[in-house]
């Protein structure tokens, strides 16, 4: 076929790969507006991913699983290390935390509808919990920030885990922001700030300075509910080795890792984009720390986040040593974000289906990053919560699928030794043989 950038080299004309589109855009941008630029979505950049690792079925030298008649478990417990009430999921597949600010009241109702009908949890987020999240939620996970946006101890206690959050993959080290054109009146109430202006989330949380202020707040957080809920630290990947180990040490029953690939509803380009750490490196090293511990896949669990679009990521997210994953981007899209139906909208925002990451804006067509009512109104929280519980049943499936192909009885019996890795990269990060050798770069 002939295309346009075949003309364009015929005639000698050749794209830089330093200066390319992109990056020229970015400048003359950066020149224009004298501004950063602000998105939302995760590093868009290529980096080492679930992509690079290949499961190996099994054959002769293992057995596989009859796929419609022998059973394959996907429930997964959270937490019963110290609490009286841990979780128990049916697939071991989460919703991640997503403010209400970022997202619509809808929309967040629907993310509670379709894990509640597929018996998994969803996560409040910056700016607290609304009643039509817990109204929806079976298991809701309540977020306990350094902003302390929405922060309600009345929450705390009507939640089912408590989240406390040190950092995300998106963004680690830095807070969060919503601008102004979001902070509609019901959102400034429950942030107890005021409409229409800018609000940045800090990056420390005012309560602690370190690990051993950390065991104290948690100790406080579990005295104010009563030991009865699982505490979660989550952080964003970057020394994930020290990082895990410190927030098992603080009293954490399950630690959620969150890698650069992972979304945010608004940072800095330049931060999604050049901090952190791949989810892929980051599960070895997590993994790593709880193992010599004692507490792998005995006491703590580990939730991985991070770019999770499908159950082959799922499975080997799980096989990496995972407990269970977590998702936000790929669930916005399984609610309706980036749908081809608002190609015009997209349009007319300068964007397209399929590209759009202006979560900060709130002018999203398909009413789920907005807080304008009449966008807002476009989402129906029935048909999204329907559509996402859909989307969750075929990652579980597909999970399944491919953990009888390798003989396991249970997705969480997937291991290591189930993977090969197709780069030299990936094979070092996750600590996974190249295939068709033996050898694993770095050890
Ligand atoms: C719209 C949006 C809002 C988010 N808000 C929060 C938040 O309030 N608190 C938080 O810890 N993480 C937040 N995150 C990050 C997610 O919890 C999660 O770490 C990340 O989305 C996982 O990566 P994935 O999007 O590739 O699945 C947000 C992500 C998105 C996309």
């Amino acid at each position: 076929m002939n295309t346009a950038s075949d003309d364009r080299a015929r005639a000698g004309l050749r794209e830089s790969a330093t200066f390319d589109r992109p990056t020229i855009a970015a400048i003359q941008r950066a020149a224009e507006t004298g501004i950063y630029d602000i998105r939302g979505w995760g590093a868009k950049r290529p980096l080492p991913h679930f992509d690079d690792l290949l499961f190996l079925g099994a054959s002769m030298s293992r057995y596989p699983l009859e796929g419609y008649r022998e059973r394959c478990g996907t429930d997964v417990v959270l937490g019963a290390r110290h609490a009286k009430y841990p979780l128990h999921l049916d697939i071991p597949v989460t919703i991640a935390g997503m403010s209400f600010g970022a997202l619509s009241g809808p929309a967040k109702e629907a993310l509670g509808r379709g894990a509640s009908a597929v018996g998994t949890s969803t996560t409040t987020g910056d700016g607290g919990m609304t009643p039509e999240e817990r109204g929806q939620s079976k298991h809701l996970v309540y977020q306990y920030l350094p902003s302390r946006y929405g922060m309600n101890p009345d929450d705390l206690r009507r939640a089912d885990a408590i989240e406390v959050v040190l950092g995300q993959g998106a963004k680690p080290g830095g807070g969060g922001m919503l601008l102004g054109q979001k902070i509609s009146d019901r959102v400034a109430g429950m942030r107890t700030l005021p409409p229409g202006i800018d609000q940045r989330s800090a990056c420390r949380h005012p309560d602690w300075t370190g690990p051993d202020d950390l065991t104290i707040k948690i100790n406080e957080l579990r005295e104010i509910t009563d030991w009865e809920k699982p505490i979660y630290v989550k952080v964003g990947a970057t020394r994930t080795y020290y990082d895990v180990k410190l927030a098992v040490h603080a009293g954490a029953d399950v630690v959620v890792v969150d890698g650069m690939q992972g979304g945010t509803a608004a940072t800095q380009e330049v931060f999604i984009e050049h901090v952190g750490v791949p989810t892929l490196a980051a599960i070895p090293q997590a993994v790593q720390a709880l193992a010599e511990l004692g507490v792998h896949r005995n006491g703590v669990q580990l939730i991985v986040s991070g770019g999770i679009r499908n159950g082959a990521d799922v499975a080997k997210a799980l096989a990496l040593g995972a407990d269970a994953v977590a998702i936000g981007t790929a669930a916005l899209i399984a609610l309706g974000d980036n749908d081809p139906k608002y190609a015009a909208e997209y349009e007319k925002l300068g964007s397209a289906a399929g590209f759009y990451d202006d979560f900060q804006d709130g002018r999203d067509p398909a009413g789920i990053s907005t807080q304008d009512p009449e966008l807002a109104a476009r989402f129906d929280p029935i048909e999204g919560g329907r559509r996402l519980a859909n989307y969750l049943r075929v990652l579980t499936m597909e999970a399944q699928t491919i953990a009888r192909a390798c003989g396991k009885a249970h997705v969480t019996h997937l291991e290591p030794e189930d993977l090969v890795a197709v780069t030299i990269e990936a094979a070092a990060m996750a600590r996974i043989p190249l295939a068709g050798t033996s050898w694993i770069p770095g050890t």
